[in-house]
């Protein structure tokens, strides 16, 4: 397979003349899978292996800022503290950038805060570089079309291609090389009983990240073999279950979707488990409350914590049992 670079993808669709504005602004909401993205076929542009399906978390996420810079240097700041040009986060945004500033080197302040709190142990990147793509469109007036903004973004972060969208979410994993048919787009169903909870288990950096983590998976798990069938037959269910307002078949789907994709990194070497004892008691709470009648589960990411699925009718009765639960409406009215 031919592989582009990330500058070869972009540069056919900048105009000949960059017109930067006086400020780009974008606010782009955090994103839960309900049918993950695990494996990239190409490691560079954030190719998947397989399709995923994601819910939007409405108002939490991040909004990102872009004005011309004072000085002669890029300033990068995340909820309002300038970082170190070579810290982690600054180097990713500025190599993104990079991508579409051309030969202007125009010196910027790019300023990001995420109102998603930080106690609930959520990514921000799926949120980050959507804003920052969107943020960079308005910036440079490039008037990029949905589809476009979503792969670009998708080179930041992978789950960055579902957050430029509200709702329930698709990336379809596409097969060109340059990856261009490799976006997200909005499904027109909406579920406006739908609850996401936060359980909040451990916060903090995580020692192997979701791209070392699936690099692993593929290279060293011979039972990553059965994830894109996994993954396929989850979508399918998925579609059915959110047309029809199905919720045992949605929960159900996601809950065996992300423990599918949990059991594939356990079969990693060396091993990768991200769950602590403290996951495992609220997966057994989980099955304990199922068991006694309440349509309740969850799903999780790379990280300790779970994200609870529930109906707005069972809200009260899962907080009872969760009482530090940080509550999400995906489909708030108007
Ligand atoms: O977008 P990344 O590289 O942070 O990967 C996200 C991976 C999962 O959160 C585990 C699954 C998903 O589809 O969001």
């Amino acid at each position: 397979m031919l592989k582009l670079s990330k500058m070869d993808v972009v540069g056919p669709y900048l105009p000949q003349t960059l017109q930067p504005g006086e400020r780009g602004e974008a606010f782009a909401p955090s994103n839960i899978a309900l049918c993950k993205y695990w494996g990239k076929r190409d490691t560079g542009l954030n190719l998947p292996i397989n399709a995923s399906l994601s819910v939007s978390l409405a108002h939490l996420g991040s909004k990102t800022t872009i004005t011309p810079a004072t000085g002669a240097e890029d300033q990068v700041c995340l909820n309002g503290d300038l970082l170190a040009a070579d810290s982690r986060f600054a180097t990713k945004v500025v190599d993104f950038v990079d991508l579409f500033r051309g030969d202007l080197n125009q010196p910027l302040r790019i300023e990001t805060h995420n109102n998603i709190p930080t106690a609930a142990g959520l990514a921000s990147s799926a949120s980050g570089f959507a804003a920052l793509m969107l943020a960079l469109d308005d910036f440079y007036q490039l008037k990029l079309e949905p589809p476009v903004l979503s792969a670009f973004a998708r080179m930041g972060s992978g789950s960055a291609s579902r957050s430029v969208f509200e709702g329930f979410v698709e990336w379809q994993m596409g097969h060109r090389d340059d990856g261009m048919d490799s976006h997200a787009f909005q499904l027109s169903a909406r579920w406006p009983g739908l609850r996401i909870g936060l359980v909040k288990v451990a916060t903090g950096e995580k020692k192997v990240d979701s791209r070392a983590g699936m690099q692993r998976t593929v290279e060293s798990a011979h039972l990553y073999q059965s994830w894109p069938l996994q993954a396929a037959a989850d979508l399918e269910k998925l579609h059915q279950a959110i047309l029809a307002q199905d919720f045992a078949l949605l929960g159900e789907t996601a809950e065996q979707n992300a423990l599918s994709m949990h059991a594939t990194m356990i079969a990693s070497w060396p091993p990768l488990l991200y769950w602590q004892p403290d996951s495992v008691a609220a997966m057994h709470k989980v099955w304990q409350l199922r068991a006694e009648g309440l349509a309740l589960y969850f799903t999780m990411d790379a990280g300790p914590n779970l994200k609870l699925l529930f109906e707005a009718e069972d809200q009260a009765a899962i907080e009872q049992q969760f009482p530090d639960l940080e509550v999400v409406n995906p489909f708030p009215a108007g």
